[in-house]
């Protein structure tokens, strides 16, 4: 995992002195988990689809490299994304562009549902556990494709999309995503049962009714989709990011702070918000936003992920992170991606009292962690480390920082802004 200390470069990390209160009033910008899915619908139109309040995060230009791989030309211009999409798409995304970015995958319901055949390199595994495509290809297969995974691609071909009951086995985000791209092009109805539900969906599903699509239920976990012939292109604002919303918040509520969170959907954070208020918080809502303030050490609460409007797995690490300065012992319960407990390894380096067994983590908090190297194996855990070094004793290094500038535009910029001494140390030869 220490790439860049083997390396003939030390790579850069962040530098987290502990001890800081944050306090002050932060801005959140568009979901990660939206705009990479916005961008693949955009292929369902020919012609110009924009999208604003872009987050600025590596993953963008990531999707517009898959993007111009398919032929369609991309701007990236800060928050906003220009793409222009061919009457006639290619139907084979790039290895190079693929391998990079998980989200990728979600170019295959375009892509049948538009050129009727689709080739997607296999994204492969991913840090926080095993990321199975079965469910994407069943739903494809009961619209009418064949689908198979040949030569490391997932390739599906239809010479007609036709719409069918489609029940799913777990509401799954990118399954959902997929059947339901494919479907707003298929003859007839489609309804997508155990559909998930998550804010992201329906954001997607608000762009895909502005482009033509006909869907009834958004938001529900029954889908109804009524197949058109055509769509057009649109003009969308992609939905403010509730998993980085929810990160303020716990940064808040860890370092005794108070903090306002402007630009995501406090309804989006009902269950957040009020597992923090257990743990001593206290909360105004706002039309636009929250603010929270936590006056002592946090009490212990219990937490248990699930698809929406259940906790969020990606909210797991900050759970986790909370829980190790916490008055108390608390039970974390993982049922969404088993692998997501090798962070509990990170905290233990920086002395969090917590072990795991099978979905469990059981967590006792101590007054004060203290700080050590640590290394982020994805971008939520790569989170939770930094808010954990913001509660210990000394300067934690975090390394492979990279995953987190993934998914948090301006991480830094903002820690520093609510007075947190946290600094992105730049690479540098090794000695
Ligand atoms: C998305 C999010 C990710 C979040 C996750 C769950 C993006 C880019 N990523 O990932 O941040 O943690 O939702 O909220 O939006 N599964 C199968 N077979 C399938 C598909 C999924 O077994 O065909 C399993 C997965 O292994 C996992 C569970 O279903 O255990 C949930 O996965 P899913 O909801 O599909 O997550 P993603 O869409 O990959």
């Amino acid at each position: 995992m220490c790439v860049g200390i083997a390396s003939s470069l030390v790579a850069e990390h962040f530098a987290v002195d502990g001890g800081a209160r944050l306090v002050g009033a932060v801005d959140v910008v568009g979901a990660k988990n939206s705009v990479l899915k916005l961008m693949a619908a955009a292929l369902l139109a020919e012609g110009t689809t924009t999208l604003t309040n872009c987050p600025e995060i590596l993953d963008v230009p990531l999707m517009a490299d898959v993007l111009r791989s398919l032929g369609c030309a991309v701007a990236v211009d800060g928050g906003t994304v220009t793409i222009e999409v061919p009457a006639e798409p290619s139907a084979e995304a790039d290895y190079r562009s693929v391998s990079k970015l998980r989200a990728s995958v979600c170019v295959l319901g375009p892509l049948v549902a538009r050129c009727r055949r689709a080739v997607v390199p296999l994204p492969g595994g991913d840090a926080i556990g095993s990321r199975p495509l079965d469910m994407h290809q069943a739903g494809l297969r009961k619209l009418g494709a064949t689908t198979e995974i040949a030569h490391g691609r997932v390739v599906a071909s239809a010479r007609d999309l036709h719409g069918a009951q489609i029940w799913l086995d777990f509401p799954s985000v990118g399954a959902t995503e997929n059947i339901l791209m494919a479907a707003v092009l298929a003859d007839g109805v489609t309804v997508i049962d155990n559909a998930a539900r998550e804010p992201e969906i329906v954001d997607l599903c608000l762009m895909l009714q502005q482009m033509g699509a006909k869907i009834d239920g958004v938001g529900s976990s029954t889908l109804t989709v009524h197949g058109v012939t055509g769509m057009t292109p649109t003009t969308h604002r992609v939905i403010g990011d509730r998993i980085v919303g929810a990160t303020w918040a716990f940064a808040a509520a860890m370092t005794r702070g108070e903090v306002t969170v402007r630009g995501v959907d406090p309804h989006h954070l009902d269950l957040v918000l009020d597992k923090l208020r257990s743990a001593g918080a206290t909360t105004d809502i706002e039309a636009d936003g929250f603010r929270i303030v936590m006056d002592g050490r946090p009490q212990a609460v219990d937490f248990v992920t699930l698809p929406y409007p259940g906790f969020a797995t990606d909210l797991q690490p900050m759970a986790i992170a909370l829980s190790a300065v916490a008055e108390g012992t608390s039970m974390i319960t993982e049922n969404v991606f088993e692998a997501r407990f090798r962070f509990v390894d990170e905290m233990i380096r920086l002395g969090a009292d917590a072990r795991t067994d099978g979905h469990h983590a059981v967590v006792r908090g101590i007054e004060r962690l203290s700080s050590a190297p640590v290394w982020a194996s994805d971008i939520r855990a790569g989170a939770g480390l930094v808010l954990a070094g913001l509660c210990a004793e000394g300067r934690t290094q975090v390394w492979d920082v990279e995953h987190i500038d993934r998914g948090y535009p301006r991480f830094v910029e903002n820690l520093q802004r609510l007075g947190a001494e946290v600094t992105r140390v730049p690479a540098e030869p090794a000695r």
